[in-house]
């Protein structure tokens, strides 16, 4: 790790990431986090405040440290057990079938392969478990994405990894998880290359419409 990635690029993110209107959607997001939960990319742990106090445990994956003093205290002061691996999401060590709710926000733009981490997550999910989750990604405005095309190897560099033009609800479906709420929309404190949103639920098993009855 690099000077910049492991210094620098932390703390920018940190603070562009605690702003109020990320901290409204974490919180929107978060309020039906349940039972046992797993969190891919914990970052410095800035979901940690947001998350219901009645859950029954927090797992979370990050493969390098970042901003580990801010990450101890903000995990010290939530109310439910917390174990943090510095491992990527794209091979967990769990068993299959062992989580009520996986959470992904802001991380399926970074992970190097982000259809072997959905498709691990599909596996650690109980079969009535969700994933919640809130991604950037490619706009359906064509002008839109035509500059997230061109920008993406410079926001790689300048965000360690970010990806600006990741179709997040397609690579969701190809991972074999059915999404059951989906909006679309652009973040207000955010440039659109960067700003347009997936924010929804997806589970393992299509719920049953009552025709199949
Ligand atoms: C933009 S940050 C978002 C952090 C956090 N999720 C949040 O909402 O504040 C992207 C995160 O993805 C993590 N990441 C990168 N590659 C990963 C991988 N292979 N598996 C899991 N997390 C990864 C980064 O370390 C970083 O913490």
């Amino acid at each position: 790790m690099g000077l910049y990635s492991r210094y620098i690029f932390p703390r920018l993110m940190d603070r562009f990431m605690s702003g109020a209107e990320f901290q409204q959607l974490r919180e929107e997001l978060l309020r039906t986090a349940h039972g046992h939960v797993l969190e891919i990319g914990l970052g410095t742990g800035l979901n940690l405040p947001h998350y219901p106090g009645s859950i029954s445990s927090l797992r979370a994956v990050n493969p390098a440290p970042l901003l580990p003093d801010r990450l101890a205290e903000r995990s010290a002061a939530a109310p439910f057990p917390i174990e943090v691996s510095r491992i990527s999401a794209e091979r967990l060590p769990y068993e299959g079938g062992m989580f009520d709710c996986v959470v992904s926000t802001w991380t399926l733009c970074t992970i190097p392969d982000p259809l072997a981490a959905l498709r691990e997550i599909r596996r650690v999910l109980k079969p009535d478990g969700t994933l919640l989750f809130l991604e950037h990604g490619r706009s359906e405005d064509s002008q839109i994405a035509v500059w997230q095309d061109r920008l993406n190897p410079i926001q790689n560099v300048i965000g360690c990894g970010c990806h600006l033009n990741r179709p997040i609800d397609r690579l969701i479906t190809k991972a074999g998880l059915t999404i059951t709420k989906l909006d679309r929309f652009t973040m207000e404190s955010v440039p659109r290359i960067g700003g347009t949103m997936y924010r929804g639920t997806a589970v393992v098993r299509a719920p049953e419409s009552p025709d199949a009855r």
